[in-house]
């Protein structure tokens, strides 16, 4: 039987509460399908802090390294908002990103059907959207320097952001985007700023470049990014996988977020290199929201955020694509029963917490599999 290692990071807020579910799945993927996940569990954020005094110790740091994958809640909340800098919860979340070198981050806007009506947009933009954003998450303008604010000494000041790209990190994220290109839509594209920034222009030239290397069977195009912010809500099914920076792809992939619906049904992938002799990339999955202070401890937050980003884990780290298909199908029929957490509640449908919003996806999953 195979061995799968998985290293659990609740968190904080609702995050022990939304993995809780995810490790009902896990127990009885071992019990009945042999799946063989050996997990560990670990402290982050707040509760890290609490318990040692920093957002995660390194002998957890070093079991996230050692895992074939992170599966990470949530953290933070106005307990630790006193906290110092680099001590603060969010630290955590950063350190792991920036240690394993996740540097491409995945979120899909999909659109389940029962929820379309929810979306901002007419439910016929939505329904059966199924978009992949692929940002770039550890270069860009938020690590490059310099990055200063300067006294010019005439009562006014000066702040300077940098962006930074080199050649091997665009290469890295490209190759990412095609490879999961070709296991959807087989189309990317690709959005920057070339007409007014340097680093938009050496984008699409490597961007180009690889795909004429490695990925020429991949459809290719090319958009600007304030042009495909507009095309991302005038038409968002023209899209399959999208590749873009840092910068554009956070508030590119909040944009797509939102078509979809509540913040607690939104997942989220982050992968690094692959390693040269397994092939393995590290890998840490994790839902977009955050630990939601003000639902906490009341068992009524929606897990099923958490519970995508465990079927990503499947599909990326494990190659486990029925299972990943089946656990999402299990959420959109539950969906479809018009089973619903408080978030998600509609006219007529039936309100559930978050243990039984986990139950009834694990009874549609062991009926799919
Ligand atoms: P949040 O995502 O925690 O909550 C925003 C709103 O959405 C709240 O009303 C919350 O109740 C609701 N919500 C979020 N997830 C939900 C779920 N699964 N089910 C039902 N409702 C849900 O963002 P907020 O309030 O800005 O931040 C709260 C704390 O979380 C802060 O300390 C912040 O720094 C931290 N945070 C952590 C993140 C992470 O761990 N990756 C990401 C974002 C924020
Ligand atoms: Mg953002």
């Amino acid at each position: 039987m195979a061995q799968r290692t998985l290293f659990l990071l609740p968190g904080d807020g609702i995050g022990p509460e939304t993995m809780g579910e995810v490790r009902k799945i896990i127990d009885y993927m071992n019990a009945e399908q042999d799946a063989g996940f050996v997990t560990d569990e670990g402290l982050v954020g707040g509760s890290a802090y609490d318990a040692h005094g920093a957002s995660i110790s390194d002998a957890d740091m070093a079991k996230a390294t050692d895992a074939d994958a992170v599966l990470f809640g949530a953290v933070g909340g106005p307990q630790w908002d006193a906290v110092p800098y680099d001590v603060r919860p969010e630290a955590g979340l950063l350190r792991l990103r920036k240690d394993l070198e996740l540097f491409a981050n995945l979120r899909p806007a999909i659109c389940y059907p029962a929820l379309a009506q929810a979306s901002s947009l007419k439910p016929e933009l939505v329904e059966g959207l199924d978009i992949l954003i692929v940002r770039e998450l550890t270069g860009g303008v938020y690590f490059g320097e310099p990055k200063t604010i300067t006294d010019l000494g005439n009562g006014q000041k000066r702040a300077i952001d940098t962006q930074v790209y080199d050649t091997y990190e665009i290469e890295r994220i490209a190759a990412v985007a095609f490879e999961l290109a070709r296991t959807r839509g087989n189309t990317v594209c690709s959005m920057e700023k070339r007409n007014v920034m340097k680093s938009g222009v050496l984008w699409n030239q490597v961007v180009t470049e690889t795909h004429k290397a490695q990925y020429s069977d991949v459809k290719l195009e090319h958009m600007l990014a304030d042009a495909g912010g507009m095309q991302l809500v005038r038409a968002p099914k023209q899209f399959d996988v999208i590749v873009t920076d840092n910068l554009f792809g956070d508030m590119l992939s909040d944009v797509a977020a939102m078509l979809t619906g509540s913040l607690g049904m939104l997942p989220s992938a982050s992968l690094g290199a692959p390693d040269p002799k397994t092939g393995k990339r590290k890998a840490m999955y994790e839902p977009v929201h955050g630990s939601a202070p003000d639902i906490a401890g009341k068992g009524i937050a929606n897990p099923i955020a958490m519970i995508a980003s465990f079927a990503m884990c499947l599909r990326y780290s494990f190659n486990m694509i029925e299972e990943a298909n089946n656990l999402e199908k299990a959420i959109a029929n539950v969906l479809d029963k018009g089973i619903r957490t408080a978030d998600i509640m509609a006219d007529g449908a039936t309100r559930v917490g978050t243990t039984q919003m986990g139950d009834a996806i694990l009874a549609e999953f062991s009926a799919l599999s």
